[in-house]
């Protein structure tokens, strides 16, 4: 006998910004596709860095007000938080058509949030594709956040070169596992910078080199990188100066509005948001199936156990990534 439909779904609900227990289990309406549209069942989304400086609301200075803008000035606009998601297509609207029913795909939902959920909705031109085939929806979950940002910062805004020297600050987190496999990929000699604890991971990700940042300071050694990653937000264009080879770029992807504004008259100092595409996407996916990127999972949190887990990426010391499993038992 076929299954009735369902007409509700488990998410994580949000009214205000705040500490993880903001964080509730609720039911929700299930969503249905609009024209356009797919619906997708989620196996796995995660709890990043990013979502949890939404939740306390702890942006870059000088991005407060456009954030809220963006996300809701007094409350949070969207009831559900979270971005990253892998699922599979469970129903698609009448004029879509790269996607079908029963698609295994992966994605964010970007600023539209609701990932945090055993169902969602996105336009089907949105950051989603078909996910990589050898991974797990959890492996698939994991890679997205640190992916996408190592893609655009590493090899669309510095064009990293096979040959070049790669610096990555915070190797052992989610952008810092990512960007060094990413630079890797692209026949950089990469260095990352981590504690005593994570050295060997980073090594096996990759790295020819590991500084120690509670026993060396980098800007010390008198090594020049071509490009300096700082994943951390301790580093500035003065204290890197010596560390970059005359050409070097210094990628700041943690910073206020105001390095962000004269970043745009500096050459050598890279800024921004990470734009996240459908290329960006494929381009992973292909990075996956060949062997040359592979997802890091600290922990995994079943969805009603969210706010424990955005408790444990706010200490500051995952190792790769936090996935949010979703058990649709
Ligand atoms: N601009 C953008 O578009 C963009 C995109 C993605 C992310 N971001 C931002 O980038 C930042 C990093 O994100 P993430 O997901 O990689 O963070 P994360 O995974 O939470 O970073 C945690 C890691 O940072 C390491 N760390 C802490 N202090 C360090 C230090 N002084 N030196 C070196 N490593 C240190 C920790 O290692 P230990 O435990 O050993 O200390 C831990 O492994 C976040 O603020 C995020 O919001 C921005």
């Amino acid at each position: 006998m076929k299954k009735p439909e369902r007409k509700l779904m488990k998410a994580i609900a949000w009214t205000k910004y705040g500490a993880p227990e903001v964080l509730k289990l609720k039911e929700f309406k299930k969503p249905s596709p609009k024209n356009k549209e797919v619906l997708i069942k989620i196996h796995a989304s995660s709890a990043t860095a990013g979502d949890c400086r939404l939740r306390a609301f702890k942006v870059p200075i000088g991005f407060w007000l456009p954030a809220r803008l963006v996300f809701g000035l007094i409350k949070p606009r969207i009831p559900i938080p979270g971005m990253d998601i892998s699922g599979e297509i469970e129903s698609v609207g009448k004029d879509v058509k790269l996607f079908k029913k029963g698609d295994k795909v992966y994605g964010t939902t970007g600023v539209r949030l609701r990932a945090n959920a055993e169902y969602t909705c996105l336009p089907e031109n949105s950051a989603l594709v078909k996910k990589p085939n050898n991974i797990t929806h959890e492996q698939a979950a994991a890679v997205l956040f640190g992916g996408l940002a190592a893609i655009y910062f590493l090899r669309d805004k510095a064009s990293i070169q096979r040959g070049q020297k790669v610096l990555v600050n915070g190797a052992s987190g989610a952008v810092g596992t990512a960007s060094i496999q990413l630079a890797k990929h692209f026949g950089t000699e990469v260095t990352g910078i981590c504690s005593t604890s994570n050295i060997e991971l980073v090594k096996s990700l990759g790295a020819k080199k590991v500084i120690d940042y509670t026993k060396e300071n980098f800007t010390k050694n008198k090594e020049t990188y071509d490009v300096i990653l700082d994943a951390v937000g301790n580093l500035s264009l003065h204290k890197c100066k010596k560390s970059l080879t005359k050409k070097g770029k210094l990628i700041l992807i943690n910073t206020g509005l105001l390095t962000n504004l004269l970043s745009i008259t500096k050459k050598n100092v890279i800024c921004g948001v990470a734009v996240e595409s459908k290329e960006g996407l494929e381009f992973l996916r292909e990075c996956i199936e060949v062997g040359d990127f592979d997802a890091v999972i600290d922990r995994v949190y079943p969805l009603e156990k969210t706010a424990e887990a955005h408790r444990y990426v706010d200490l500051g010391h995952k190792k790769g990534n936090v996935v949010i499993s979703v058990d649709h038992q």
